[in-house]
């Protein structure tokens, strides 16, 4: 007897009336049609079935703070980092743990169950630390969280930097951060690059840092991590976020760096909705995108996801955890249009995220975790589209959370009871 068996799902490689068997949380068969007794039944009713979610940039311990003490006025990145700075001394653990765990709440409602976080580790108290490393404990049940040690001041450039960010790798913080381009100089930039892939390669950990989050062309940090990667033999261990000033850089140059990116496995993350409302603040006009080049990325071979960055903090006040809102303003942005070009955006999120995460048992296959989201869409491309409903999140086989289909009831002449913003077909 199974615990669950899912029927007449469209799976996101597009085979229809597909059935998943789950048994002790884990995915026991794929195929299509199948019929045998389970606990619990579930009708897809041909909807698309996809492996949930994942976040691979987010900012768990500003979330949810909009407003405190105030917001940005500009919007630009250097205020939010001022903002950031008023809000730090004024934090308290219990409240950001609060603000968090709401966070979490909104995540697993839309099948968002894996979020690589990155925490400031800029303050000798370690308070924003401690309190993340108690939410990722609490939420453990139900919700996969990743920390990243961000030196969000500098590594080298905030006093005890060094010292902060391999106290808090000590406490059990996952991955080695940094902010390369915040740096004094473009030397120190590169001398924190190196000093802390060392650091990650010493103790066995991944990278992730923010590089190159700037219109300047010649932010050219990516270039280090990549050289860095390759010679600490770290291949597909470290992550490039952001890299925004890619989109402004020499396309001679960039000819050059694509390959290399692609020959030392280092991963790029881009944060749309952040990249785009951020970026080309000190332009009048044309006004640059400063999303990186994430078509010509992926077409180099290189691993590119999206994370959502911000929720409702000193950089963005928008935002509700929605890993589709973010896969779609990747599509406009990049303008990434065509039907592969979507479903691309839709990997961002999902697959490519995975890898980003070094997340095991992922996916919808015999033997992956029965970690996964029925949407009210038939193809990645309607998702994006539609942001569609999640109708069911499941984890390891559990029921986390249910949203009701998104219909509108129609009072028209002639015309049918109901919509739900789908194209009829035959
Ligand atoms: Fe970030």
């Amino acid at each position: 007897m199974l615990d669950l068996l899912v029927h007449d799902a469209t799976l996101p490689d597009g085979r229809t009336g597909m059935s998943i068997a789950v048994q002790d949380g884990r995915i026991a068969e794929v195929t299509a049609g199948l019929d045998a007794p389970a606990a619990e039944k579930l009708d897809a009713q041909g909807f698309l079935v996809t492996p949930h979610f994942i976040d691979p940039h987010f900012h768990m311990d500003a979330t949810l703070s909009y407003g405190l003490p105030r917001v940005n006025e500009s919007g630009t990145l250097l205020e939010g980092i001022a903002l950031w700075g008023e809000l730090k001394p004024l934090l308290t653990a219990e409240a950001l743990i609060e603000r968090a765990l709401a966070y979490c709440d909104w995540a697993v409602a839309k099948g968002l169950l894996a979020i690589r976080s990155h925490v400031d580790t800029s303050d000798p108290s370690l308070l924003a630390v401690d309190a993340l490393l108690e939410v990722k404990r609490r939420v453990a049940p139900y919700l996969d969280l990743q920390l990243v040690a961000f030196p969000q001041d500098g590594v080298l450039r905030s006093p005890a930097g060094v010292e902060n960010l391999k106290r808090s790798l000590d406490k059990g913080v996952d991955v080695v951060g940094g902010i390369p381009h915040f740096e004094r100089t473009m030397a120190d930039g590169a001398a924190s690059v190196k000093l802390l892939c060392e650091i990650a390669a010493e103790r066995g950990k991944l990278v992730d840092m923010h590089c190159d989050e700037s219109d300047d062309p010649l932010s050219r940090h990516i270039e280090t991590l990549a050289f860095e990667a390759q010679r600490l033999g770290m291949q597909g261990r470290v992550t490039g976020s952001h890299c925004t000033s890619m989109h402004s850089m020499d396309n001679y140059y960039v000819s050059k760096l694509l390959p290399l990116i692609a020959e030392s496995g280092v991963g790029v993350v881009s944060n749309p909705l952040i990249n785009i409302t951020l970026q080309g603040r000190h332009d009048t006009y044309p006004k640059r995108r400063g999303m990186t080049r994430v078509p010509e990325l992926t077409a180099a071979g290189v691993n590119v996801a999206f994370g959502h960055d911000c929720v409702m903090d000193p950089w963005y006040g928008m935002g509700s955890g929605d890993m589709l809102e973010v896969a779609h303003m990747g599509l406009h942005v990049a303008q990434m249009t065509s039907q592969h070009g979507i479903r691309q955006c839709f990997d961002a999120v999902t697959v490519n995220a995975a890898k980003v995460f070094h997340l095991e048992g992922y996916g919808l296959e015999a033997g992956c975790d029965a970690s996964f989201v029925l949407l009210q869409a038939r193809d990645p491309v309607e998702a994006i589209r539609l942001r569609a409903a999640r109708l069911k999140v499941y984890r390891k086989g559990r029921l986390l959370a249910e949203t009701p289909a998104a219909t509108a009831a129609l009072h028209l002449p002639g015309r049918a009871a109901e919509t739900g913003w789908m194209i009829p077909r035959g």
